[in-house]
């Protein structure tokens, strides 16, 4: 048996994420983890709040907060989000704890004295009004490639071209719009990614028509447009002291110079993928008595032999891709790798930190075509989206409308028309009106009845088809296809009723009916069990309603349509989806913005 570790895009610490980001990640690796679970195979989902960086300290700004408290009650917040939503993670970590610190400083360590980090002198803005040193992306000026005049210091939004603060033309601060900059020469570090670029293209290749092709070809058009060494560091003063003074020497026999390093820290994109890891440390931490694990606990399922049955899936969006795919991996490489005179990469060790054997990245969800936008608070917010309606509403449709192949588009009369018919008229139906018709005509007790008949043995036949390729699109994470599939299973429950007719039968031949109800009782069974990674609260409810299911085991052809002992009791739940009304989805265009705020 193989152990699965999954993790989702670690969401960032600036405020609540909106279902585009919940559509694109969390979500899809909580049906994931659900479903895994749901086999008997020992799953760790880890995720955790990505706390570093700018972002992180201009949203405190405006919050009036400081950092470190922004961030601790921005966390819980989230934490809160995703529980109530049935986010089923073993950690939700922080990239800021004691444990990334340690792990972080500890890796950039070795990459030193492998000979990977190299100190460079670079030209920076300075920005005289702000008194501080401005990050990449808090610099905007006229694009030197294309003209266009609000281009990014990193990036230019319009042409896509990567860039560099110093070529813009005219530019000035974000955080404050002063022109009052100046170029300034700054340490920092570089982790020499042109090393690794052979290597990533090996691992890539190995890949390709295994991993999306949205994600091999985001890493090949990175790979086609040639590695740059990276700056790791940065001048801000949250987030991962650099520590260098601790550094061993480099294969020249250098140590680093820290003179100009003091008070820098790491990239948040240098620390954030390493929280993965150190978020199960935390996990670790967090369950050991005394609250401190032996590393053991957390490396048996990160690295070296004790990892080699563990299988690493990886879900994110497709701007998240290339941090993946070439940044992450860099540093787990130069950790694991070294390089001897001739180029060749040989093990550094023997216990090596795993890679990702699995990458899931997805496109966006837009709302009503446009995009999704937390700064321009456009579309819906995971709090928000629950005041509406219960966590499994949304669960449902986003799970059905996963953007695997393309970029998905959630509007309200389309997300009204999809959870009415499939929630609740196909499967809250279907559980009703076999529960009802069992309380009032079989005193609430699975019936024990005869032989099955010809429908009996036709539906038998259609539901071993649908949940076979249920179980092989949850295998393969393929979201739409799996919630096609279970659609398709619970229409089948509906067909088999109106077919076996049972409230007829029961004139008749109580024998008959009996037989239908039994099997319609089953189905309902089936239903909670196969359908509880995607909506893990109906499906409690709806198990409740036929009574304990054995945990950890998942139906095949022979016991799907025999998961209930005769005679046991049963009783019909409460009403479990209420219809979405016109008049709620009017008043919800209203609120958010429908067809016309596209664009926006
Ligand atoms: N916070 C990033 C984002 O929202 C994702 C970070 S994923 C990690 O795009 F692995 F790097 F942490
Ligand atoms: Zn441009």
């Amino acid at each position: 048996m193989t152990r699965v570790l999954i993790t989702s895009a670690l969401p960032y610490i600036n405020g609540v994420k909106h279902l585009g980001n919940l559509a694109g990640s969390m979500m899809p690796a909580d049906v994931f983890a659900r479903y895994k679970r749901a086999r008997g195979i020992e799953t760790l989902y880890i995720c955790a709040t990505d706390e570093h960086g700018t972002p992180a300290e201009l949203a405190a700004a405006a919050a009036g907060q400081n950092v470190a408290t922004f961030c601790t009650e921005q966390h819980r917040i989230q934490y809160d989000l995703g529980r109530r939503y049935g986010l089923s993670w073993d950690h939700f970590g922080r990239s800021s704890s004691s444990q990334n610190r340690a792990l972080t400083q500890r890796f950039a360590q070795t990459l030193w004295e492998r000979g990977f980090i190299e100190e460079r002198v670079t030209k920076q803005v300075y920005s005289l009004s702000d008194k501080r040193f401005l990050p990449d992306r808090y610099v905007v000026g006229t694009c030197p490639q294309c003209g266009y005049d609000a281009a990014r210091g990193d990036q230019c939004d319009n042409c896509t071209r990567q860039l560099d603060p110093v070529d813009l033309i005219s530019p000035r601060s974000s955080v404050s719009g002063s022109t009052e900059i100046e170029i300034r020469d700054a340490k920092h570090l570089f982790l020499k990614q042109t090393a690794f670029a052979p290597r990533l293209q090996e691992i890539i290749n190995g890949k390709k028509g295994e991993w999306p092709v949205l994600v091999t070809s985001i890493a090949q058009k990175w790979l086609d447009e040639g590695l740059q060494d990276r700056g790791i560091t940065r001048d801000l003063a949250w987030g991962v002291p650099v520590n260098a003074a601790d550094w061993g020497p480099n294969p020249q026999g250098v140590r680093p110079d820290v003179k100009g390093l003091e008070g820098k820290v790491f990239y948040v994109w240098f620390d954030a993928p390493i929280e993965y890891i150190a978020a199960t440390w935390e996990w670790a931490d967090a369950k050991a008595p005394g609250g401190k694990a032996v590393d053991s606990d957390w490396e048996r399922w990160w690295r070296g032999p004790e990892s080699s049955d563990v299988t690493y899936v990886e879900f994110m969006g497709k701007d998240n891709v290339p941090f993946h795919t070439v940044g992450f991996p860099c540093t787990l490489i130069g950790v694991n790798e070294t390089q001897d005179a001739n180029g060749t990469w040989r093990p550094a060790d023997n216990a090596p930190w795993k890679l990702v054997d699995t990458l899931k990245g997805f496109n966006w969800l837009d709302y009503y075509g446009g995009r999704f936008s937390t700064t321009h608070k456009r579309g819906i917010f995971m709090d928000t989206a629950l005041e509406l309606l219960p966590a499994d509403y949304w669960r449902w449709w986003l799970t059905a409308n996963t953007p695997e192949s393309s970029d998905a588009t959630f509007t309200w009369e389309q997300f009204q028309a999809q959870v009415n018919a499939d929630l609740a008229d196909v499967l809250g139906n279907f559980v009703n009106r076999i529960l009802k018709f069992t309380e009032t005509r079989f005193d609430g007790l699975v019936p024990e009845g005869g032989e099955d008949g010809p429908t009996e043995i036709k539906l038998a036949a259609d539901v071993t088809e649908k949940l076979t390729e249920l179980t092989a699109m949850l295998d393969a994470a393929e979201m739409r296809k799996a919630c096609q599939a279970l659609r398709q299973l619970w229409v089948l429950g509906n067909q088999y009723l109106t077919e076996a007719a049972p409230w007829t039968a029961v004139k008749t031949d109580r024998d008959r009916a009996a037989v239908a109800v039994r099997t319609g009782l089953n189905l309902v069974a089936l239903f909670a069990k196969v359908s509880e990674p995607f909506i893990p609260f109906a499906a409690e409810v709806i198990a409740g309603g036929v009574g304990e299911l054995v945990p950890g085991t998942w139906p095949t052809a022979e016991t799907a349509l025999k998961l209930l002992p005769i005679g046991r009791p049963v009783k019909a739940p409460e009403v479990l989806f209420r219809k979405v009304e016109d008049a709620q989805v009017a008043a919800w265009i209203e609120r958010f913005g429908g067809a016309s705020s596209a664009g926006a």
